[in-house]
């Protein structure tokens, strides 16, 4: 029986136009919890208004942040300060985002009242010790469901000290969890991560005016007892909705999209060097800084990709862009190898068994592996594959509709709302040819 929405898609097209995707989500979040915690009034230009973000949004009001209604990307939050959260009346509920609970649980391990994190099947199966282990190092008291998974119970009123943390796994959700903890703790908090990830805590911490310490060896961390001012934020295009196109326009004949105002801060483009290296023809136009985040115009026009074994070092640096390049990968000449990624079968869903199936459904040898997957590049049939209430494997195979011959039915679409709101119109508007269907059978 399926549930949600379907996507319909089409098989063909060619993707044209300039036009920009919605806002970057992990700057959003960030947005809100450190607007939030400031002194002063934060003003939010290109806010995400996406379920993940959303569910973050109403934490901080549930916590008696006053925070306007977000309209076309705008809104203002009221900062409370480090110290001004109210204890919230009843379990935060934080749906289908790991962002908001792994970085709510540093935050919240520091206030002095009880809190409780929820969230849907999907996010109550992902493991949650990698930030409440190294929590409890600090003095954090946080109960978790037996396996390490939400709900998350965290016991307020505790002293928390500052520790230095070698970070087992690349993952900014662990970085930040841990440098927000650090805000309340005694003395310093440092972590380091084994390969460079997304950084946008860091550099948003400093826009917020609180000092970030950084070591040569790759440490980072921050000292207690500061104080965040409110300030001005323009979050850019998110470059993980952003790769959808950037595929669709790469692999469908006679395509060129103008892709604005897309956020490529180094940490984050990791998807650019996978697809150029496969020999994608993008290029980056109009270079500017926005608060303290780089942007640019991203032009891609469609050509022949070929078959390529993925740096490992890339793989932190594109690590949501996944799905999207398995579709690319399956268009190429020859094959491609990922290794090192892990993490992926820790996401939203098992992103490599996934993908591997839904591929194969489409026609494609794709082989998963235990830490990634090696795909031949082919020829798409049609079919029906299923996301999982996965969003982004929903988008991508939204865009493998382009190269089949038959129509491509995806199943179990309504998370494609967490991250990008407007997605099938905004494709359809753009030359794919998706249409979506409601529920399933009753
Ligand atoms: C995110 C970090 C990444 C990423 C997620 C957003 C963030 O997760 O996959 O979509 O905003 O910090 P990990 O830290 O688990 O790699």
């Amino acid at each position: 029986m399926t549930t949600g929405k379907i996507f319909e898609v089409q098989p063909g097209g060619t993707v044209r136009g300039r036009f920009r995707v919605p806002g970057d989500k992990s700057i959003s979040h960030r947005a809100i919890m450190l607007g939030s915690l400031a002194e002063g009034m934060t003003r939010v230009s290109g806010f995400l208004e996406g379920a993940d973000a959303l569910a973050t949004l109403s934490a901080f009001r549930a916590m008696g942040v006053n925070i306007g209604d977000p309209g076309q990307g705008r809104l203002q939050i009221e900062g409370v300060g480090l110290h001004g959260l109210q204890a919230p009346a009843a379990p935060l509920d934080l749906g289908n985002s790991g962002t908001s609970m792994r970085l709510l649980a540093g935050l919240l391990a520091g206030q002095r009242f009880n809190s409780e994190l929820t969230g849907d099947a999907s996010l109550s199966k992902r493991p949650m010790e990698r930030v409440t282990a190294p929590l409890a190092e600090m003095g954090a008291v946080i109960d978790t469901a037996e396996g390490g998974t939400a709900p998350l119970r965290i016991r307020g009123g505790q002293t928390l000290q500052g520790i230095r943390y070698d970070m087992p796994v690349a993952s900014a959700q662990v970085k930040s969890s841990l440098l927000l903890a650090g805000l309340y703790a005694k003395g310093e908090t440092w972590v380091r991560e084994p390969a460079p990830t997304r950084d946008h805590t860091e550099r948003m911490l400093e826009g917020f005016g609180y000092p970030v310490l950084r070591e040569p060896d790759g440490w980072v961390g921050v000292r207690g007892g500061g104080e965040l001012r409110g300030m001005s934020i323009d979050v850019p295009a998110d470059i993980s909705s952003a790769a959808f196109f950037m595929v669709g326009a790469t692999i469908a004949p006679g395509s060129e999209v103008i892709l604005e105002h897309v956020g490529i801060n180094p940490t984050r483009t990791g998807v650019l060097d996978i697809l150029s290296l496969m020999g994608a023809d993008i290029e980056l136009r109009n270079r500017k800084e926005v608060g303290g985040e780089p942007v640019a115009d991203v032009r891609v026009r469609s050509t022949t990709l070929h078959g390529v074994e993925i740096p490992p070092r890339m793989v932190p640096l594109a690590i949501d862009e996944f799905p999207a390049i398995f579709v690319a990968a399956a268009c190429a000449h020859g094959t491609t190898v990922l290794t090192d990624a892990a993490e992926l079968r820790v996401k939203e869903s098992d992103r490599i068994a996934v993908m591997a199936d839904g591929l194969q459904r489409l026609g494609i040898d794709a082989r998963p592996t235990a830490d990634g997957m090696v795909i031949k590049g082919g020829q798409f049939t049609g079919g029906e594959v299923d996301s999982h209430g996965d969003h982004r494997i929903a988008m991508a195979f939204a865009m493998a509709a382009l190269r089949a011959p038959e129509p491509v039915v995806i199943h179990d679409c309504d998370n494609v709302d967490t991250s990008f709101p407007g997605f099938a119109e905004l494709a359809a508007a753009h030359g794919v040819g998706l249409r979506v269907v409601g529920a399933g059978d009753p």
